[in-house]
């Protein structure tokens, strides 16, 4: 693969990382890379364990992540279902359940979607006031609605706000590839929880981890396996990403 060059420049994740919450980022993918098909329909590739995976990652955190074409895909609650997964963060000194943060530009986020139904944690919601005002009436009393007056919500400030307003000192995200590749431009995903599934789709339209656009990274994030574990057909792995100064 051609390797893109460092731009030079210093990114965010340069900001003393005390500013900030660790992120980890957990995806699974084909063995060709894939992490959804071209329609982005919910496609289910993975095995129990990989599901129990997720929840596991989900469950370190005092937030989880999620962008707003994955909520409206796949229209998850994203809560901790696991009693024991529950009680174990409250022995660690966290809610038994991590706030849920959904990011979107344009705000129009559905609020009939599963999320809205539960109460089990708080909903913040980063957006900008792009938001169309029948969407903030209708979510404002299922979420605490964060809008900024530019044009896109601005990750790196999300990601203060989370740490000194919220108390978050890990953010478990959980995409999608749009969500990821914004983050991962910015220098501001730490780890990255991966498992490759034994399936090949194929297909230039379906989103790799970074989404389907064509450009490079401003410069390749170098991975540095932390664990590998093999579980069934599934492989487990754990990076430690990497960035150019
Ligand atoms: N295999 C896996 O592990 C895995 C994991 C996650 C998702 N997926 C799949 O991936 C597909 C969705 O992928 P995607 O790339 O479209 O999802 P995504 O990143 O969840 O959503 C993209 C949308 O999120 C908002 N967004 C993303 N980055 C943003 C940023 N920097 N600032 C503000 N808003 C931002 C925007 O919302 P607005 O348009 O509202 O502005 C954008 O259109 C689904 O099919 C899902 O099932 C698979």
């Amino acid at each position: 693969m051609p390797r893109a060059k460092s731009s030079g420049r210093k990114g965010p994740s340069h900001i003393a990382r005390r500013t900030r919450p660790l992120v980890a980022a957990t995806f699974a993918m084909t063995v060709d890379g894939k992490i959804t098909t071209r329609t982005f329909s919910p496609v289910d590739f993975t095995s129990r364990e990989d599901k129990l995976h997720l929840l596991r990652m989900r469950s370190l955190g005092e937030a989880v992540l999620i962008g707003r074409s994955t909520l409206a895909h796949d229209n998850v609650r994203l809560g901790l279902p696991d009693p024991k997964m529950r009680a174990e963060r409250e022995a660690r000194g966290q809610a038994p359940y991590p706030l849920r943060v959904i990011v979107s530009n344009e705000g129009r986020i559905d609020p009939a979607l599963n999320i809205f139904k539960t109460d089990f944690s708080r909903i913040v919601i980063f957006s900008t006031t792009r938001m169309p005002r029948k969407y903030q009436v209708a979510l404002r009393d299922k979420a605490t609605l964060r809008l900024s007056e530019a044009r896109t919500v601005n990750l790196a400030r999300m990601l203060r706000v989370l740490r000194s307003e919220y108390g978050v000192r890990r953010v478990a995200c959980e995409g999608g590839a749009e969500l990821f590749r914004g983050l991962l431009e910015l220098q501001l995903v730490d780890q990255l929880n991966l498992t490759i599934a034994p399936y090949i789709f194929g297909g230039k339209d379906a989103p790799t981890l970074t989404g389907r656009g064509a450009s490079f990274l401003p410069a390749s994030v170098r991975c540095s396996l932390v664990e590998l574990r093999t579980i069934g057909e599934e492989c487990f792995l754990q990076y430690k990403l990497r960035y150019a100064k």
